[in-house]
């Protein structure tokens, strides 16, 4: 059994959406877990729902790209967990904005909220992770920048693709200390996010265009994360994982073949 019982978790942007499930999936399988999150109000439910496994549940309210709330938080978690086992990359966001519309502000806040905020974070915790020899650090990219260009996303897929680059370079340099550092690129997933977003009738035809015709889950991505925190783990790093129900990998011509027939058009 796949158990992560005597473990301390750290989530960043954990108190909704995809960081919310992997949460409580970490807590689940018996991690006590660390949320960090700038939402005061979604924190205290999700450090309720997080003890309903019996486990120790935290919740830090700071603003993830800040880096005296970043040590300030990674410092309380250390006291009262006694640890950080794993740390989980996961804040970020994705409003979408025309390239000529974009302003070196924006982009500035964008990089630093999907990319700059896992340099604080894990720059505060790598060191007690190297203090004990043990460590996994599971970072949050995307399939965009990386499989998928999307318009209106650059200032995203920057950042998301950089994601990747942080983590295969991180794996290397941590290696020799027992930390693996990872990441899991998802593709749409139904979040808060998202949902105020995308519109009833692009997430049908997600669902429609989807090889396992359907739309992600918080908990599929919650499950890589597990899987990656786990000992069933342990010899696997600077990896990175898609969780998209292959969509970047069939022939998108079949899918659009496939729906039209579906829908009677052809
Ligand atoms: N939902 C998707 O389709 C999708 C796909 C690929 C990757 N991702 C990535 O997954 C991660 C989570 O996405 P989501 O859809 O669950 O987002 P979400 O908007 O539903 O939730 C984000 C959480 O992060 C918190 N947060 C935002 N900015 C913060 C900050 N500066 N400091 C601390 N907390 C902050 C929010 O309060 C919220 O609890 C992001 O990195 C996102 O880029 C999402």
């Amino acid at each position: 059994m796949l158990s992560l019982s005597g473990k301390a978790a750290l989530v960043t942007g954990g108190a909704k959406g995809i960081g919310l499930e992997i949460s409580l999936s970490l807590a689940r399988h018996g991690a006590d877990v660390a949320v960090i999150d700038k939402s005061e109000e979604a924190l205290v439910q999700a450090v309720r729902d997080i003890e309903r496994f019996n486990v120790r549940g935290l919740g830090v309210v700071a603003d993830a790209t800040r880096k005296a709330d970043v040590d300030r938080a990674v410092e309380r978690v250390v006291s009262e967990l006694g640890k950080i086992d794993i740390l989980v990359n996961n804040v970020g966001a994705y409003p979408r904005k025309p390239f000529l519309e974009m302003t070196e502000e924006f982009w500035t806040e964008m990089i630093n909220l999907n990319l700059t905020s896992m340099f604080l974070v894990s720059r505060s915790v790598v060191p007690h992770m190297i203090a004990r020899r043990y460590g996994r650090i599971i970072n949050i990219s995307s399939i965009t920048g990386l499989y998928h260009g999307v318009p209106a996303l650059v200032h995203y897929g920057a950042a998301k693709a950089g994601v990747v680059g942080f983590t295969k370079c991180l794996a290397a340099e941590l290696a020799p200390y027992n930390v693996t550092v990872n990441a899991i690129a998802p593709g749409p997933i139904l979040t808060p996010g998202v949902e105020s977003i995308w519109s009833k009738e692009d997430i049908k035809l997600q669902e429609a265009i989807n090889p396992l015709k359907r739309f992600g889950l918080p908990r599929d991505v919650a499950n890589a994360v597990v899987f990656l925190a786990s000992d069933y783990a342990e010899f696997i790093t600077g990896q990175v994982i898609v969780v998209d129900g292959g969509l970047t990998f069939v022939n998108p011509r079949l899918s659009v073949k496939e729906v039209l027939r579906s829908s009677g058009a052809g």
